[in-house]
């Protein structure tokens, strides 16, 4: 997008989850920009490990706090413009409540603080989720569009990965999640991130202060935490790969995902920060490549140099959608061009997870951790 700023010069923005991988690369190119930026972040596992990350930039001003507090929303809005809110709980963790309390109790404080102390922020932006469709909308030769349930345990046990037609039992191809879609989530994550839209749509125009979702499909980059790997099928498989071991992928390989680059997802924000057609949106921010995970883990191989080994674990998540692709062209009539490849992502992560070799026992963890509370079964 054109680096053209329409804003005025030197305004402070709030990015919350700012020593993060998504919110670490906004606050780079916000200071690129010329704002002044502010982080609150609590610096908690499994990101992090208390301390802010070495690559955080210096001229960020940093507040250590919880976006479930109010007093250090209160603290952190002070003289604020914008708000880009990104802190999340996220994955498929067993403590449910964690993410109501987190995503979407937050969202709420947020708005609660602004139009409690006559904050007067122009716009606020937050990170939703591909999450909020749920298992999405396919497509049946003989009954036409339909809205599958997600596939119960009995089917997934069975390894009948397909989607069937709740009609007739036909097989259903994916249909790209489009924006106006019924949203339709299925794990508390997604409920969470729903619920924090619901919130700030409504609390945006009651209030007239502009807001606008991003529902970020998977974002590939450097600097995903190289001790976090609950999710991202990308993390999983590179450190198997620079380990030299088989790429192990989840039911049969052959899910359909959407990836996306982090400096597009970087990109998206500045437009819809800058453009007031953004205001009261929700946005897909997805590349439109809709790629099984199998190829994925061909590029990842080839990124890393090392032949393709793969097999398929038959594990699954309870929960997962089967096929997640996305249409983005709501964003790119609004003037936004995703450009980066999806080698380009891999190929930034690698180089990137390259340096720590930790990760291969952080993510031997994490898998026992997965299978022991069965998040993967
Ligand atoms: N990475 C993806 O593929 C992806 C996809 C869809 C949506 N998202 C959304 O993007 C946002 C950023 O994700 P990310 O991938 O950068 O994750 P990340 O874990 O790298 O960053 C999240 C940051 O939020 C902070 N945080 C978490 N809970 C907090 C709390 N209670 N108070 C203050 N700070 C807290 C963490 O310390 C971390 O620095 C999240 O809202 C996530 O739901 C990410």
């Amino acid at each position: 997008m054109s680096s053209k700023k329409t804003q005025s010069k030197n305004e402070l923005v709030l990015v919350t989850g700012g020593a993060g991988f998504i919110g670490g690369h906004l606050v780079d190119a916000l200071l690129e920009h010329e704002y002044r930026v502010r982080v609150l972040d609590n610096l908690a596992p499994p990101t992090h490990n208390g301390k802010l990350p070495k690559w955080f930039n210096k001229e960020a001003e940093f507040q250590k706090g919880d976006v479930r507090s109010k007093e250090d929303w209160e603290k952190a809005l002070d003289g604020v413009s914008f708000v880009f809110h990104l802190a999340a709980y996220m994955d498929f963790h067993p403590d449910f409540s964690t993410y109501i309390d987190t995503n979407a109790k937050s969202t709420a404080l947020l708005y609660e603080v602004i139009v409690e102390k006559k904050y007067p922020v122009k716009k606020i932006i937050v990170a939703s989720s591909q999450s909020v469709y749920g298992e999405g909308v396919y497509s049946c030769t003989m009954d036409g569009i339909v809205h599958p349930l997600p596939r119960s345990e009995a089917q997934l046990k069975a390894g009948e990965w397909e989607m069937k037609c709740p009609i007739d039992g036909a097989p259903l191809m994916p249909v790209a999640q489009k924006e106006t879609d019924r949203l339709s989530p299925t794990i508390p994550y997604g409920i969470s991130k729903k619920t924090s839209e619901e919130l700030l749509f409504s609390l945006g125009r009651l209030y007239g202060i502009p807001s606008v979702a991003l529902r970020y499909t998977i974002v590939h980059g450097a600097r995903q935490s190289f001790r976090h790997f609950y999710s991202g099928v990308l993390r999983q498989i590179a450190v198997m790969a620079l380990a030299g071991q088989p790429l192990e992928l989840h039911e049969d390989g052959k899910q359909v995902r959407d990836y996306i680059n982090v400096h597009d997802v970087v990109d998206a924000h500045l437009l819809v920060l800058e453009s007031p057609k953004a205001d009261f949106e929700a946005f897909n921010v997805g590349s439109g490549r809709a790629t099984k995970v199998r190829e994925l883990a061909e590029i990842i191989a080839t990124e890393a140099g090392i032949p393709a080994f793969i097999k398929t674990s038959g594990l699954y998540r309870l929960g997962a959608p089967r096929h997640s692709p996305s249409d983005n062209s709501k964003l790119k009539a609004l003037g936004w061009n995703p450009t980066r490849t999806i080698a380009d992502g891999v190929r930034e992560y690698i180089a990137w997870i390259r340096q720590f070799p930790e990760a291969k026992q952080f993510l031997a963890d994490t898998l026992r951790t997965m299978k022991e509370k069965r998040l993967l079964r």
